[in-house]
């Protein structure tokens, strides 16, 4: 059985992340979705908040486990049977930092791959903090992120404009 993990933030999950999973699936029997716990990174939903969108927004996705991880990813990917760890690239600019994950982890444990998928061309320009910005100034973000990830960031926003 091929097993990956594809670990991130998802602070929130957006369509450009689901793409990437759903074509992660088709390389793979079975992707481990994981939100990493223990970031230095400010977040604007928790991390139940961000598996609960992981776990609506993937609802009848065949073969997605969604998780929460800890520590090294690639120690995550091991306890999980994993061979590869996916990860989406859009342009350029995210080749530097990748470049360096990909380093780190092939130095930490060179049997695990880092399989990079390349975003595709409508979703080449969108990240989770684009989605938070236009969310939180009240623009619309129905067509980057799915329903149930739309409703929480109204909710958090709307409550934010009325304290
Ligand atoms: O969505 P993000 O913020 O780009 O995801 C980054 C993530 C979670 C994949 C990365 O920070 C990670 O793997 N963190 C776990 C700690 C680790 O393994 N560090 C060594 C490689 S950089």
């Amino acid at each position: 059985m091929r097993i990956a993990i594809y670990p991130g933030s998802f602070d929130p999950i957006t369509n450009g992340h689901l793409d990437i999973l759903r074509r992660a699936t088709r390389l793979f029997d079975r992707v481990y979705v994981a939100v990493l716990k223990n970031t230095e990174k400010r977040a604007l939903f928790s991390v139940e908040e961000r598996y609960q969108m992981l776990v609506e927004s993937t609802a009848g996705m065949e073969g997605v486990v969604c998780e929460t991880f800890d520590g090294l990813a690639v120690e995550y990917a091991r306890s999980r049977g994993a061979m590869a760890i996916v990860r989406g690239l859009r342009a350029v600019s995210d080749f530097e930092a990748e470049f360096k994950m990909a380093t780190a982890n092939h130095h930490l444990d060179p049997e695990i791959e880092m399989v990079y998928l390349m975003t595709s061309n409508e979703y080449a320009f969108l990240s989770s903090s684009i989605v938070r910005e236009v969310a939180s100034m009240g623009g619309p973000v129905d067509d980057w992120v799915p329903p149930c990830v739309s409703r929480r960031l109204k909710a958090r926003f709307s409550q934010g404009r009325e304290v």
